[in-house]
């Protein structure tokens, strides 16, 4: 197998959402964890949700909408100055400590994003994290008006770069998301960021499920979905010395 190409889901894979907590938490001091949480699957849900309405909004919508749910039903009054300061915290999430290293060391291949992320929310995030020093791409699903894993989204990466699905290594923590594009019939590497050990730790561990805890058991965990990823790996920074085996 030769990959032309490696493309990123950006959320979770290159930029750590758990990254809002800070700024959630200094908004509403001990609801921080749950806010972080309801939110990011809260928003997922209404990706899928919408998606199958065909009544698609793009990601800043979506975003918005599912932080609105969230404060609504935890009773949490807020005013717009503090949702527009969380809001903002999505155009500057973490980049993942290991992930420019990774991305520089791939160079001469194309490098792209391919994010349920809107234009200008993926373009902020780009700019604001300088990840636009090593990518070529950064591709939305706005163009189709529909989110991943809908096989129209992943169809985007041949539009745009030219490299078919056989030569392309596509990268997700997102096991969802990672299914849909090995669905679509591109190579997969998941990043498998929380292990099953570490998993069953945490539940075992504490007599009190965390916030955090449910969402790993939810959002991080091989979904069973009938389709496996090619590579599992831990972190971005395996990647280079995987692509090396595929000139
Ligand atoms: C992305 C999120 C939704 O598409 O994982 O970047």
């Amino acid at each position: 197998m030769s990959i032309k190409a490696v493309v990123f889901d950006a959320y979770g894979t290159l930029f750590d959402i758990q990254s809002v907590a800070a700024v959630t938490e200094e908004a509403f001091p001990g609801y921080g964890e749950l806010i972080t949480q309801v939110w990011r699957i809260k928003q997922l849900e209404y990706t899928w949700l919408r998606s199958l309405m065909r009544r698609y909004e793009d990601f800043s919508v979506i975003t918005r909408d599912s932080l609105a749910y969230t404060l609504r039903i935890l009773g949490l009054p807020y005013d717009g100055a503090a949702f527009e300061r969380i809001m903002d915290k999505y155009l500057h999430l973490d980049l993942y400590p290991d992930a420019m290293a990774a991305l520089a060391a791939m160079q001469g291949r194309k490098l792209a994003i391919l994010s349920n992320g809107s234009t200008g929310m993926l373009n902020a995030l780009v700019a604001n994290s300088s990840l636009d020093r090593v990518l070529d791409a950064t591709i939305s699903v706005d163009s189709q008006k529909i989110f991943k894993p809908a096989p129209e989204a992943y169809g985007l990466i041949e539009t745009r770069l030219g490299v078919p699905p056989a030569e392309v290594l596509f990268i997700s923590s997102n096991p969802w998301d990672a299914c849909g594009a090995k669905a679509f019939g591109l190579n997969v590497a998941w990043i498998e960021r929380v292990t099953h050990e570490a998993m069953a730790l945490a539940c075992v561990k504490n007599d009190l499920v965390t916030p955090l805890t449910m969402f790993k058991a939810i959002r991080t965990q091989m979904d069973e979905l009938g389709l496996e990823p090619d590579y599992r790996i831990h972190a971005l920074a395996q990647l280079p010395r995987l692509i090396a085996a595929h000139p």
